[in-house]
């Protein structure tokens, strides 16, 4: 039952986190968004400094909340892969500086494992593979988990990830950054069915259309040719901009496409279990919609806890504790990697390293 400190810096969230046996003894999150908000997204530069300046008070509030001492863990881990790099360096060489003074193994920890290891800290899974939905800020993919490590992308987003189109549209909607919960909230007493939006689908070279992947980017398209119109009719005298009608429009037809091709793929797949995770999976309106549909269809499904959605350093003690059981740790020489696919994830486990 390995004990560990985990701390996650790569991109506007620090965190650090102490877990044992995929149980969050602590776990703390120094968000960033304020400061970011100011220019509409994450400034690289600034990410850095704060993670520098939140690291270490990060660290102490979670050893005290443990009760532990360093000589009682049995590993550090920290994100290495992938991030902004400055962001993920900060980390990286602040668990390999304490795994160094402590004399602990370091776990390098691929910020996708983190996600979908998140869904471990709520109810347990039901046994056998399961297809996962992660939607992110960066990343919108199914991917097949046949286990621990084992991993197999089956769809992802062509253009823009989900996350990203919350944070456009919310944008051009005045919303400000982070866009998610700002679309949840303007959207809370809108009508979801108002206005109908497209559903970005992706065509095959063969003809037709890819039965899983997703685009996003005509959709935000869509969602300003629509706000254009809707604001010069409401200068020539008409109803109000309604604001709330068209954040639930757009935040329905994101969570109808999310769910029905992930549904279709379980299904095409032989998979009878669902998982969501990532920062959208945060979005009452998807995380509803996922429930009812699966529920409709028979197929089992686990939601990331909601305080586990966004970044935080308790999913990636969960992916190093998961790692490390397994017989893995990383070289303490091992750099980071701003771009890093999820199957690569192995090769932060090599004993030498590999960037
Ligand atoms: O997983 P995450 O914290 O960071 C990445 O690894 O990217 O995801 C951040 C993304 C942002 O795009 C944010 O707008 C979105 O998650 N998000 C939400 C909600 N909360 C955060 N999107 C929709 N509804 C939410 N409630
Ligand atoms: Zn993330």
């Amino acid at each position: 039952m390995p004990t560990l400190l985990a701390l996650e810096t790569s991109c506007d969230e620090s965190a650090a986190a102490v877990v044992r046996d995929q149980r969050v003894l602590a776990s703390a999150v120094a968000s960033q968004v304020e400061e970011h908000a100011r220019w509409g997204g994450v400034v690289p530069e600034i990410a850095s400094r704060r993670h520098v300046e939140a690291l270490p008070a990060l660290i102490e509030q979670v050893m005290a909340e443990s009760g532990l001492a360093f000589g009682e863990l049995d590993a550090i881990a920290a994100t290495a892969a992938p991030g902004l790099v400055g962001a993920l360096l900060v980390g990286s060489v602040t668990g390999r500086s304490l795994a160094r003074l402590h004399n602990k193994p370091f776990v390098a920890v691929h910020h996708l494992e983190g996600h979908l290891c998140s869904v471990q800290l709520g109810d347990p899974l039901p046994p056998g593979p399961y297809l996962v939905l992660l939607v992110s800020g960066g990343h919108t993919e199914m991917i097949r988990v046949d286990g621990p490590g084992r991993y197999q992308r089956l769809a992802r987003s062509r253009d823009d990830a989900a996350g990203e189109a919350f944070d456009k549209v919310a944008r051009l909607l005045d919303l400000g950054y982070p866009g998610g919960p700002a679309i949840q909230a303007a959207a809370e007493r809108g009508d979801p069915r108002r206005f109908a939006l497209p559903k970005g689908r992706v065509s095959l070279p063969e003809g037709g259309f890819h039965p899983y992947d997703f685009s996003f980017s005509g959709l935000k398209t869509a969602v300003l040719r629509l706000v254009n119109q809707l604001k010069a009719e409401s200068e020539r005298g008409g109803e109000p901009f309604p604001l709330a009608d068209v954040a639930a429009s757009f935040e329905q037809v994101v969570a109808d496409v999310l769910v029905e091709r992930t549904t279709r793929c379980a299904r095409d797949q032989g998979l009878n279990t669902l998982v969501l995770v990532g920062g959208v999976a945060a979005n009452r309106r998807l995380r509803a919609r996922l429930e009812q549909r699966c529920g409709e269809l028979g197929i089992q499904w686990r939601l990331a806890p909601l305080a586990y959605c966004t970044d935080n350093a308790a999913m990636i003690a969960v992916a190093a504790e998961q790692r490390f059981s397994a017989g893995a740790c990383s070289p303490i020489d091992l750099a980071v990697a701003p771009r890093l696919a999820l199957e690569q994830a192995p090769v932060l486990y090599e004993p030498q390293p590999a960037f």
